[in-house]
């Protein structure tokens, strides 16, 4: 993927040209596959059904909920890389490694299930893009990073005790 820079004063963070990029390009894939994510919560928000229908409509909204202010600290950190943030829906599509459900009328374990596969995913993606971040020494990424990761393996857990029940 091609980083996309401002035209305005550069950031003198201590990172090369190389580094940034591979910072950038991970954040981009990151803000791709949350939006994948809050759109995927939503869309069950929406139409699950069965005895559960309330506890998982509102469990969904407090997850999308706290995505969305994910996927803001996402972008405004893109840019605070000298970097734009990439905004549509075709990018997120292009960019996300996480899929799309196409399902809506899915059995409520099955959505469950489907989120707690996205939510690992996204641990194990971060895992690695930790280490990314972490070779070419942003500290800010790692910790930013980390967060992430926690914020997703605490939210696979919440749905995944669902499951065991
Ligand atoms: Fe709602």
């Amino acid at each position: 993927m091609t980083v996309q820079q401002t035209q305005g004063i550069k950031p003198d963070l201590g990172l090369n040209e190389d580094a940034t990029n591979t910072v950038v390009t991970i954040l981009q894939r990151l803000l791709a596959d949350e939006h994948v994510l809050y759109m995927k919560l939503r869309n069950y928000h929406w139409n699950v059904t069965g005895p559960h229908f309330r506890a998982l409509h509102q469990l969904f909204e407090e997850q999308y909920t706290q995505l969305a202010t994910t996927i803001d600290l996402i972008a405004e950190r893109i840019r605070s890389y000298g970097a734009f943030a990439l905004g549509t829906m075709q990018n997120m599509i292009e960019q996300a490694r996480l899929e799309e459900s196409p399902h809506n009328t899915l059995p409520a374990r099955d959505m469950v299930a489907n989120l707690v596969t996205d939510h690992e995913t996204m641990v194990r993606n971060l895992r690695q893009d930790i280490d990314q971040v972490d070779d070419v020494n942003d500290d800010g990424a790692e910790d930013f990073l980390t967060g992430l990761l926690q914020t997703h393996q605490e939210m696979a857990w919440m749905l995944r005790t669902y499951l065991e029940g």
